[in-house]
């Protein structure tokens, strides 16, 4: 139940990639220009993707944050950028700083953006203003402060990195609004999001459109494709129209290509959202009468193909800090009782990450994955049962 970090929608071994594979041993696996391929994939995408009037390819998450930041600095002539606490948008200088910040960092993050990684320069963090999410006020004044000097506002529209943390009601509607007022450009980071619940994205769940967004994981059907799209003035930004730069030799590989149209085809199908949402509702109802049978503090938050497991609540969380409960100790333990029964859960060092599920998984895997968390679960009742012992948060 890692599925690849969430890339593998269509499981391992898909058919329709293979057949993909197959067709790009017979064209050539790389040109580095575009073909009719690239435009089908294109139009395809932007059909779906509510807010995309035009798109560029690229490989990786972390590639297509990268060059739609620069995109957004372009078009508005500013630098800074506000984020949400919890959520991640990839590796790079840009943004790999405030997200994540460990406990005792916090709430310091609010004021002194904490560096995710050595090597990273303190002088970025001065671009970066990390808020909690789902809240209104502190969004309010972070505009009121720094709008006129902020090029972008980025978001996780469902926050699977930190808990699987869903917009409250109301939330994505305000940012969408008060950006609009402060001529910020609102980018949502759908890499892990797009195509999880729905073909339109979190975007299209939720009824919020954003200027801009990022989709990826998924899309290539397995292999490494992402994509940047948005509104046509905002993309005209780049080269050749407009003066932002944004190329490379690997950037819409053709084999990605080819698979990415062929993950398209199958998520057209008319069972294939019925059957992930099948997939969802049986794994959460077994998942929550067993949690609940053993009076458990833990709760699995989800979003279409993907869930979360945050141990020491009973309540999904609202922001990054609420999560500060969860035992990354005990997490490892749970997953490696699974392992040892044959459920593969990722590590991801024991955080309260995602999990999920793919198309080629049936009912009866469902059944065997709530098997053992039954059996592992019931052996761990004693130290599931206990309330959470990590230190509170004073909020910041
Ligand atoms: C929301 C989000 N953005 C960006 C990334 C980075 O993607 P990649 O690992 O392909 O660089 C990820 C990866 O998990 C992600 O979940």
């Amino acid at each position: 139940m890692c599925c690849a970090h969430g890339a593998a929608l269509l499981g391992h071994g898909h058919p329709a990639v293979a057949q993909a594979l197959r067709q790009a041993i017979k064209l050539g696996f790389v040109n580095s220009f575009e073909t009719e391929f690239h435009e089908e994939l294109a139009r395809r995408v932007c059909a779906l993707i509510p807010c995309a009037e035009k798109i560029r390819f690229c490989s990786s998450g972390s590639e297509a944050t990268l060059h739609l930041i620069r995109i957004c600095r372009g078009f508005t002539g500013r630098n800074k950028i506000i984020r949400i606490e919890g959520h991640f948008h990839g590796y790079h200088e840009l943004i790999y700083i405030g997200g994540q910040p460990p406990p005792d960092k916090f709430p310091e993050n609010r004021n002194r953006p904490y560096l995710e990684s050595a090597g990273i320069p303190s002088e970025f963090a001065n671009l970066i203003i990390p808020l909690p999410y789902n809240d209104p006020p502190a969004l309010r004044q972070a505009i009121a402060e720094h709008g006129k000097d902020t090029a972008l506002v980025i978001l996780e529209p469902v926050n699977y990195n930190s808990g699987c943390i869903l917009p409250q009601p109301g939330y994505l509607e305000l940012v969408r609004q008060l950006t609009k007022d402060a001529g910020i450009i609102l980018f949502f980071d759908e890499i892990q999001s797009s195509f999880k619940k729905s073909s339109g994205g979190a975007q299209h769940d939720f009824g919020v459109i954003p200027d801009v967004c990022t989709i990826g994981k998924s899309l290539g059907g397995g292999l490494p494709l992402s994509a940047f799209c948005g509104r046509a003035d905002i993309m005209d930004m780049c080269k050749p129209i407009g003066p932002v730069q944004h190329s490379g030799t690997f950037n819409a590989h053709l084999v990605p290509v080819l698979a990415g149209l062929a993950f398209l085809e199958e998520a057209a199908k008319p069972g294939f959202y019925p059957h992930l949402r099948a997939l969802e509702v049986h794994f959460h109802e077994g998942l929550d009468r067993i949690i609940n049978d053993y009076d458990l503090n833990m709760v699995a938050p989800h979003h279409g193909a993907r869930f979360n497991i945050i141990l020491g609540r009973r309540t999904p969380a609202l922001r990054y800090e609420d999560a500060f409960c969860h035992s990354r100790d005990v997490m490892l333990q749970l997953i490696r009782e699974c392992w040892e029964r044959g459920l593969y859960l990722h590590d991801y060092g024991g955080s309260p990450a995602h999990h999920g599920y793919s198309i080629q998984h049936t009912k009866a895997d469902i059944d065997r994955a709530l098997n053992v968390l039954a059996d592992v679960l019931k052996a761990m009742k004693p130290v599931l049962k206990k309330p959470c012992a990590s230190r509170s948060v004073t909020r910041g």
